[in-house]
C-alpha cells in the first residue's frame, strides 16, 4: 500500500495522530524529523545551528526521496517539508498527502510554551507564526489530496483521517 503522509503547520498533530493511525491499522509509523534527527546524529536544532536552515532543508529533501522509496508507512512530514514543491513531487501521485488544518489561533496556543522548535525561539514568536502560516497555507491546501480538521481532539482526528482515507 502506498504511504500516508501528514502535512501541516508545527503544532497540527502530526505526530500524535501519526503514531495513532499507525496503531489502528497496523501499518509502521514514521517520523521524518526523528529519521532525519538519527541519520545526521543531530538534533533538528543542533542541524539548524551548524547547517542552518537551508542545511536542514537539504537533509529534509534527501529524506523524503528515501521515505517515498518504501510503503505502507504513516509518515508524519516536518511543518516546513510539504510546503516545498521538490519535497511534493516526491510524492504526489504515489503517495497520499493528508493536511491536518487547524486554526492559527489554535496552534498560537499549543505552541505557547514551545522550547524546540528553532524557527520559534525569537521575540517577535507570534509574528513569524503569523507571517509563516500565511504564506504556508497555501501551499498545504495545494499539495493535501485529502483535507481532514485537526482542531478536534488526536483521537477524533485520527477517526477523521481513517474515514476520510477509508483506511
Ligand atoms: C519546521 C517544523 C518542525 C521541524 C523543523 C522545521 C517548520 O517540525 O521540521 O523545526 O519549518 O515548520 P514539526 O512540524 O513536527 O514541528
Amino acid at each position: 500500500m502506498n504511504n500516508v503522509v501528514l502535512c501541516g503547520f508545527m503544532g497540527c498533530g502530526k505526530s500524535t495522530v501519526g503514531r495513532n493511525l499507525a496503531r489502528k491499522t497496523g501499518r509502521k509509523f514514521l517520523d521524518m524529523d526523528r529519521y532525519i534527527e538519527e541519520k545526521a546524529e543531530m538534533s533538528v536544532k543542533e542541524i539548524f545551528e551548524k547547517l542552518g536552515e537551508d542545511g536542514f532543508r537539504e537533509l529534509e529533501h534527501q529524506a523524503c526521496i528515501e521515505l517515498s522509496d518504501k510503503k505502507n508507512l504513516i509518515i508524519a512530514s516536518g511543518g516546513g517539508a510539504l510546503t516545498f514543491d521538490r519535497n511534493v513531487k516526491v510524492f504526489k501521485g504515489k503517495d497520499k498527502i493528508v493536511l491536518l488544518d487547524v486554526p492559527l489561533d489554535t496552534i498560537k496556543y499549543r505552541l505557547r510554551n514551545d522550547k524546540v522548535r528553532p524557527l520559534l525561539q525569537r521575540e517577535d514568536k507570534d509574528r513569524a507564526m503569523e507571517e509563516l502560516f500565511m504564506k504556508r497555507y497555501p501551499r498545504y491546501m495545494a499539495a493535501a489530496d485529502v483535507v481532514v480538521s485537526g482542531q478536534s481532539t488526536p483521537m477524533k482526528t485520527t477517526i477523521a483521517v481513517m474515514e476520510a482515507m477509508k483506511l
